[in-house]
């Protein structure tokens, strides 16, 4: 199965960067598709170090893997160098493989300000409408993306062209940050300029034609993976709107992200934790905010990768992954953290919705934040098992006869199968049941 697209099928950290990873030892190329530096795929390298990648593809550390960013991605400079220089210190060749596409939009220092001031804005409202963003400018980026404002990476070629757009989006962001956010911080043209000068040499090497250079390699049947960042229920049109991020996530955005067509993808591995996690507000049905949530937190160390915030973290919602499973086309499933799970009493599936006014049965998930305000989830409850009875288990076969149970309710519940199953951080700790998944 040459080209897989590799998404999260949940609110994000699921463990798409330990899956990526794993896979990319049998492929060519890995590309990251949309989203920017509010990404955070954390990678545990089988000699301990543990890397927390934001932009470059989680498949850099293998090195015979080409990484691409493709054009649907929003890129930092300061992130991506930043990044750039963690991997290089670690001894990894960046130079020759990695590869931005010169369509990729850029995100300006006035991206940032205006994501924070809009946060700022929206909390102290006190109406609960903040989004709760990463604060790395990724819907700013966006909105001038989809306005026709956006300045994209070739555009730092032709100098006065850029300083004229710049001008331009600088006297109207300064004008909102101002007038509508009362802030006294704005930006400076010149220092903008100079900046992204030494940016455009900094990121040169890398810039190049993507879209023509995946396709190549798919016409050459080149084994590649397309890496998601965020997830179906953090997508623009399929998430729990507004409460979102603002791009594609979704299977299509794999295509529109990188400029490769639908056909030429075989198979969609959605990414599914054992249990559930949010960072950021937003409707959670199966949400625990008593001691279980708690120790699921401690147990899965469950702190953003990007800004160290608590997720929140709650029992596995089959109702919004099989919803993940439908438009996503999920083909197969890598069910991470299952470890987590281990020496709880009990453990629960949410497989059905409830309304709380009439017990009415709601079986497929909403986007409508009224619908999903006034639900409850109806859960199955499985007996627990400890985490010694999972050391040393190769095979799914031998895991205890409860963890069995759990995982087939899982399958029952997503209708897709649970080709990979996660036990730990490290690539070794991983079951694979058709070996045809890992061997790519
Ligand atoms: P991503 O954004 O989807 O790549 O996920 P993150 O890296 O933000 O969060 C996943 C966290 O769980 C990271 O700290 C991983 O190292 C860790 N992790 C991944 N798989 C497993 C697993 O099976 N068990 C445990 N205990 N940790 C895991
Ligand atoms: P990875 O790829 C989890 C959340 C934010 C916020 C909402 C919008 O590591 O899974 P944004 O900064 O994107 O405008 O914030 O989306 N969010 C994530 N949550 N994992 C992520 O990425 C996320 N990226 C954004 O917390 O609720
Ligand atoms: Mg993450």
């Amino acid at each position: 199965m040459p080209v897989t697209i590799v998404l999260g099928s949940q609110w994000g950290d699921e463990g798409k960067g330990k899956i990526v990873d794993l896979l990319a030892e049998n492929c060519e190329y890995v590309a990251r598709y949309q989203g920017g530096a509010n990404a955070g795929h954390t990678i545990r390298l089988p000699d301990g170090r543990e890397f927390v990648l934001h932009l470059i593809p989680s498949g850099i550390f293998h090195p015979g893997v080409q990484c691409i960013i493709g054009n649907g991605v929003v890129i930092d400079p300061v992130a991506l160098r930043d990044e750039i220089a963690m991997v290089e210190a670690a001894g990894v060749e960046v130079k020759g493989r990695l590869f931005i596409s010169y369509n990729a939009h850029l995100i300006m220092p006035y991206h940032k300000q205006l994501d924070k001031a809009s946060e700022a804005r929206l909390s102290k409202s006190g109406d609960g409408k903040a989004v709760g963003t990463t604060g790395r400018g990724i819907g700013p980026a966006y909105e001038d993306k989809f306005a026709r404002k956006g300045i994209r990476i070739v555009d730092l070629l032709d100098r006065p062209s850029f300083v004229e757009k710049l001008r331009q989006n600088i006297s109207e962001k300064n004008e909102l940050l101002s007038k509508f956010y009362d802030s006294t911080d704005f930006c400076d043209v010149e220092q903008i300029v100079r900046d992204y000068e030494v940016f455009d040499k900094e990121m040169d090497p890398y810039i190049t034609d993507t879209a023509l250079m995946l396709n190549k390699a798919i016409a050459q049947g080149s084994n590649i993976l397309l890496e998601g960042a965020q997830a179906a229920l953090l997508d623009i049109d399929f998430g729990t709107y507004p409460y979102v991020t603002s791009s594609s996530p979704t299977a299509g955005g794999a295509c529109t992200g990188l400029g490769i067509p639908p056909t030429s993808v075989d198979s969609v591995i959605g990414v599914v934790k054992a249990y559930s996690t949010r960072v950021g507000n937003g409707p959670f049905p199966t949400e625990l905010s008593d001691e279980i949530g708690e120790r699921l937190r401690k147990a899965g160390r469950e702190y953003g990768a990007t800004t160290g915030r608590p997720r929140r973290c709650g029992w596995l919602d089959a109702v919004a992954v099989r919803y993940a499973v439908m438009i996503n086309g999920i083909s197969s499933v890598a069910l991470t953290k299952l470890d987590v799970l281990s020496d709880l009493p009990e453990v629960k599936i949410c497989t059905r919705y409830e309304r709380i006014t009439d017990g009415k049965v709601i079986e497929n998930f909403t986007t409508n934040l009224k619908t999903l305000s006034s639900i409850r989830p109806i859960f199955e409850t499985f007996d627990g098992w400890k985490k010694d009875e999972l050391a040393g288990i190769s095979d799914r076969h031998d895991l205890p006869k409860n963890v069995e149970k759990y995982l087939s309710a899982i399958e029952r519940e997503l209708g897709a199968s649970l080709d990979i199953i996660s036990l730990g951080a490290g690539r070794n700790e991983t079951l694979s049941e058709k070996s045809s998944v890992v061997n790519l």
